[in-house]
């Protein structure tokens, strides 16, 4: 009978990341974000072969949310639990950021109760002020500009398709949003090439491409989602109206059609292109049925990956 390997009682190893933040990825190196996605790796092997691995028994992570969420609240809790740790979930009835409570206060007290904390936000400024306060990890669970744990996923996603990062072209179209900032930095830390195409005013922030030419490279700007998908071996898209934007949901379907990923738009990109989408996702708008279900889709592993991805970003801060 094969001996299953039980590492339950192995020590952590001291982590080159233990207390940091992640709330851009922009805090990170070249060779640390490539240290999360080995880990990453490694851990989602162990989990694959449902090989035991608990180094955070007895920790435990708050989840602070003020908006909705399915991949971010399950994959982090589920995650904290198979690593042996705890984690619990705070609504935005709970907790009131800003309203009932100064973001630093919240900070403060969570850190006097729990080992490290998840923010789901609108305003980025909350999050920092609150990992400011707070002498525990923060990680950034999305907010109004970044989405750090999601480029994690879509880099774990690309280099397990391609076996490698490194000038890989990654055409996202449409939204200049969170989604699209964190890859922008995400692949300026990794060597993949991000082409961005966008309907007039709602490129990315001028801001977040020059911080992604200072780390690496800045994303390229098209109009045109042609000119992206051109050669890509990854088309990219999320939704044209982000949480808290509700209101411009319907002018912007007026002016982001001509960005939708459709068959013809795929047929531009390379022979092995696959295609990507953080979810959710919305058939017709953004992207057709046909593309997201269809066989060059790996949207499901993407949003797997959010699991892997957030356990070795775990560790490697908790440990
Ligand atoms: N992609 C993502 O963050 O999904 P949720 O909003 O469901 O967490
Ligand atoms: N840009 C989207 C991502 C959702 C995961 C939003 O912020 O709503």
């Amino acid at each position: 009978m094969a001996v299953i390997p039980q590492i339950d009682d192995v020590p952590p190893k001291p982590s080159p990341l233990s207390g940091r933040d992640c709330l851009t990825l922009a805090e990170f190196t070249p060779e640390e974000l490539a240290l999360i996605l080995d880990e990453a790796v490694k851990i989602k092997a162990m989990q694959k072969s449902r090989i035991p691995y608990r180094p955070l028994r007895g920790r435990t992570l708050a989840m602070v949310f003020q908006k909705p969420s399915n991949r971010t609240r399950v994959s982090f809790e589920v995650g904290m639990y198979q690593l042996g740790g705890h984690a619990l979930s705070l609504s935005p009835q709970e907790i009131q950021m800003g309203k009932r409570e100064t973001p630093s206060d919240t900070g403060r007290v969570l850190a006097r109760y729990i080992d490290a904390i998840m923010v789901r936000t609108f305003d980025h400024g909350e999050l920092e002020e609150l990992a400011g306060a707070a002498d525990v990890p923060v990680m950034n669970g999305l907010s109004d500009t970044h989405h750090p744990c999601q480029a994690l996923a879509d880099l774990l996603t690309v280099r397990e398709e391609f076996g490698t990062l490194e000038g890989v072209k990654i055409a996202y179209a449409g939204d200049g949003n969170n989604v699209a900032h964190s890859l922008a930095i995400a692949c300026a830390l990794t060597g993949a090439e991000l082409v961005i195409a966008h309907p007039e005013g709602h490129g990315p922030d001028p801001e977040v491409v020059e911080a992604a030419g200072r780390l690496g490279a800045a994303p390229v700007l098209a109009g045109d989602p042609r000119e992206a998908a051109d050669g890509a071996r990854v088309v990219y898209t999320d939704v044209w109206a982000s949480m808290g934007q509700e209101a411009e949901a319907a002018e912007r379907k007026e002016k982001f059609g001509p960005f939708r990923v459709d068959e013809e738009l795929m047929d531009l990109a390379a022979g092995d292109a696959i295609f990507l989408h953080c979810l959710p996702a919305h058939r017709g708008e953004e992207v057709t049925a046909g593309v997201i279900d269809g066989p060059r889709s790996r949207v499901f592993d993407q949003a797997e990956n959010r699991l892997h991805a957030q356990k070795a970003l775990l560790y490697l801060l908790l440990s």
